[in-house]
């Protein structure tokens, strides 16, 4: 199985995806974060990349980041909003945000070009975004083409990998176009750039993203691992130590490497220039990242990046209201940010539910939420209360609530949702001066 960000392929087995593609499950956190929010709570958010160092940032009230991007391309859908869920969720918790504008994406994967990107992030997802609630004090939204810095890092992250890596991961032909095979390493530059000096250094970053990005997170450790100076870890003779990867400075690095070595109270120290390595015998395993850490301090004063590596958290998909995949072609199949609210309704009311086939068979067996477009409005976005929701899962289960009467509710809920958003649409147009920022 590979993973193709650029295809709609849908996912069904959540469980499988983790374990074939060593994401770790992110039920841990549900119980452990500070009031956690609908789509934490209820396992919409599945699975995590490196979640620790964020959850420990958050636990020890130190800085962290949350970012994201998006292509602009048609218009937004409920889906959409989860990742601005978390984002909002984050910031909350003391997070700065960024959001790219992948108008570089739109144009290599998509053929848009950047004054359409420009056009469309403005006036659909930029709007929305702030009308979901972003804080300004907070978050600043960018475009990949505009910002130099991501650029620039964007190509010294092009060195870090090879084109072997990159088609095999993305499965490139030979005539894919260059922008969109050099498209990933911008967002690799997204994502690491708010670890840049210019934007306070080094920090833990989390990537809220759907599964399809996997590919494009898992890239991006790879090289922010290889931007690194060191690679902290046990050698395959089952010694710690610290292992230079440059092939300049060796000897001062050590030196370097050895001073902080001590300090940390560590003695059985053995620096050996020619095997670039400094053996450190008494220390453990779980003493490694903190070394780590320190050693990032080192690199910066020696002109390194010094990148922690960023986590991801992997949320699933909504299915469509008809059944099938949620599209931003298929109006009929999603409910849109700037719907009309009472088309809107009509699409509830139309949906495919886990209800039985007659009224009398339903009374009898009882409904199925667990495959009900309906029962996803609430658990996703719609029903905030844990009592409520289970309430209404049993009222479907033991058949006491027929489909038309719950989507009745669904759609009163969905509409009044939008009819109170397109205000806020309005509110968030006079806003975007607020959070744009160029560079
Ligand atoms: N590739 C992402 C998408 O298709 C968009 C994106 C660009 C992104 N840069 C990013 C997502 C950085 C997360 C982080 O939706
Ligand atoms: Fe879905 Fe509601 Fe019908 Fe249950 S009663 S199957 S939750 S629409």
């Amino acid at each position: 199985m590979k993973i193709d960000p650029w295809s709609s392929a849908q996912f069904q087995d959540y469980a499988r995806l983790r374990d074939e593609f060593g994401i770790e499950s992110f039920e841990p956190y549900e119980s452990k974060l500070p009031k956690p929010g609908r789509i934490f709570r209820r396992g919409v958010v599945f699975g995590h990349r490196g979640f620790e160092r964020v959850f420990e940032a958050i636990e020890k009230n130190e800085k962290f980041a949350v970012m994201t991007g998006f292509v602009p391309s048609g218009p937004m859908h409920l889906g959409h909003k989860m990742v601005i869920d978390q984002v909002n969720y984050f910031t909350s918790l003391g997070a700065d945000a960024y959001i790219g504008v992948a108008d570089i994406e739109a144009l290599g994967a998509r053929g848009i070009s950047l004054k359409r990107a420009e056009e469309i992030a403005l006036e659909y997802y930029i709007t929305n975004y702030i009308a979901l609630g972003l804080d300004s004090k907070k978050c600043q939204i960018y475009f990949q083409s505009k910002r130099k810095p991501v650029l620039d890092l964007a190509y010294t992250s092009a060195h870090e990998t090879n084109w072997n890596e990159m088609r095999s991961i993305y499965g490139f032909e030979d005539s894919t176009n260059m922008c969109k095979i050099f498209s990933p390493l911008v967002q690799v530059a997204d994502i690491l750039h708010p670890q840049l000096e210019k934007y306070g250094g080094p920090k833990p970053v989390v990537v809220p993203v759907g599964v399809d990005q996997d590919p494009h997170i898992r890239l991006t450790r790879n090289i922010a691992f290889s931007h690194r100076f060191f690679n902290v870890t046990v050698a395959k003779d089952g010694r710690p130590g610290v292992f230079v990867k440059t092939d300049y400075l060796v000897e001062e690095l050590l030196k370097e490497v050895e001073k902080v070595a001590r300090e940390m109270g560590f003695k059985k120290l053995k620096n050996i220039p020619s095997y670039k390595a400094l053996y450190i015998d008494d220390a453990k395993g779980e003493d490694l990242p903190k070394l780590d850490e320190r050693l990032v301090e080192v690199e910066r004063k020696y002109g390194g990046y010094g990148f922690i590596l960023p986590a991801a958290t992997y949320h699933r998909f909504m299915t469509g209201l008809t059944g099938e995949k949620m599209s931003s072609s298929k109006p009929e199949t999603a409910i849109f940010l700037t719907d009309n609210p009472k088309e809107a309704r009509k699409k509830v009311m139309a949906s495919k539910t886990g209800g039985g086939v007659s009224v009398e068979e339903q009374r009898r067996l009882g409904g199925k939420p667990e495959i009900c477009s309906v029962y996803e409005l609430y658990v996703y976005h719609f029903v905030d209360s844990d009592e409520e929701l289970s309430e209404i899962y049993s009222k479907c289960k033991g058949g006491k609530m027929l489909c038309g009467e719950c989507k009745q509710y669904a759609a009163s809920l969905v509409e009044k949702f939008l009819v109170e958003f397109a205000q806020k649409r309005e509110e968030a147009k006079k806003r975007i001066d607020e959070f744009v920022k160029y560079d």
